[in-house]
């Protein structure tokens, strides 16, 4: 039987290894892409490439990546679909007293490589009769403004306006691809404990993710990969390219 194929960035920890390990129990061919190893966990009958790889290069990992879709067999995959998931909180700062390099490393790594790795999978994948999905993880931080991440609120509004930008081209062949830029909801990982973490006078609302622990309000990574997974199979899936999970009530048109 046809496999499907997931390509997961930022899969070593956090939200990315949880979706690259339920993606494996689903069955599914996953090239999982990091800087640290991917750990493939116990029991996956599904199959699981890992490369490491600094997506700070976007052009060598996008060029990479399209190389090996090359490799492959359209004809024998059921769907190919690309989350975009890796992404950086440069060290949380106001903006003048951020330092150049983690700046310039939170676009490129936060949208950069999203919008080089989607054009490569778009290219590579474009005569294959299958549904070809793209993901690229955004946040709330996206659509408004937090003090002290300025590099990240502008990466992740810069994700969500070229998913809307890329629809709209998908949406002219019939063939496209469908994609969207997802809120995924405030999760337990690496990430939260950084934003919690920092130093209150550069980072004024360190205590309000503090708040968000405190009072149990973050999804486990395996619960966040679930209401995402479920998402990019819904029907409807590309319909509002910017979405967010946590306003999803609506079910499936066609569960
Ligand atoms: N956690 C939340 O509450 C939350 C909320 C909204 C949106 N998000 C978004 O969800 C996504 C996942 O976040 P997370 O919380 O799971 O973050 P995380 O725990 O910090 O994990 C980030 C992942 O990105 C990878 N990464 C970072 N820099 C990289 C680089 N230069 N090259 C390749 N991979 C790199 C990391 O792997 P290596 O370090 O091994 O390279 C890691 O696997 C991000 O896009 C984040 O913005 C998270």
């Amino acid at each position: 039987m046809n496999r499907p194929l997931t390509i997961v960035t930022g899969s070593s920890r956090g939200l990315g290894l949880a979706l690259v390990q339920a993606l494996l129990q689903r069955g599914h061919l996953v090239l999982a892409i990091a800087r640290g190893a991917t750990p493939a966990g116990d029991a996956a009958p599904g199959r699981l490439v890992a490369w490491q790889q600094d997506l700070a290069d976007a052009a060598a990992a996008a060029a990479r990546l399209e190389a090996w879709l090359a490799t492959l067999d359209g004809a024998t995959l059921a769907s190919a679909t690309l989350i975009n998931n890796a992404g950086v909180v440069a060290d949380p700062a106001p903006l003048a007293a951020s330092r150049a390099d983690e700046l310039v490393r939170a676009l490129r790594v936060g949208l950069e490589a999203p919008m080089l790795l989607s054009a490569a999978f778009l290219r590579a994948s474009a005569g294959w009769a299958l549904p070809r999905k793209v993901l690229l993880v955004s946040s709330g931080l996206g659509r408004r403004g937090m003090a002290g991440s300025a590099s990240y609120c502008a990466a992740k509004a810069g994700l969500d306006n070229l998913a809307r930008a890329v629809a709209l081209e998908e949406a002219a062949r019939s063939d496209g691809a469908r994609i969207v830029s997802l809120a995924p909801g405030v999760i337990d990982t690496e990430m939260q404990r950084q934003l919690r973490e920092a130093d209150p006078a550069r980072f004024p609302e360190s205590a309000g993710f503090a708040a968000l622990k405190a009072q149990g309000r973050l999804d486990s990574p395996a619960q966040a990969a679930d209401k995402l997974l479920r998402f990019l199979a819904r029907s409807d899936y590309g319909a509002r390219p910017v979405t967010d999970l946590r306003e999803l009530d609506a079910p499936d048109p066609a569960p």
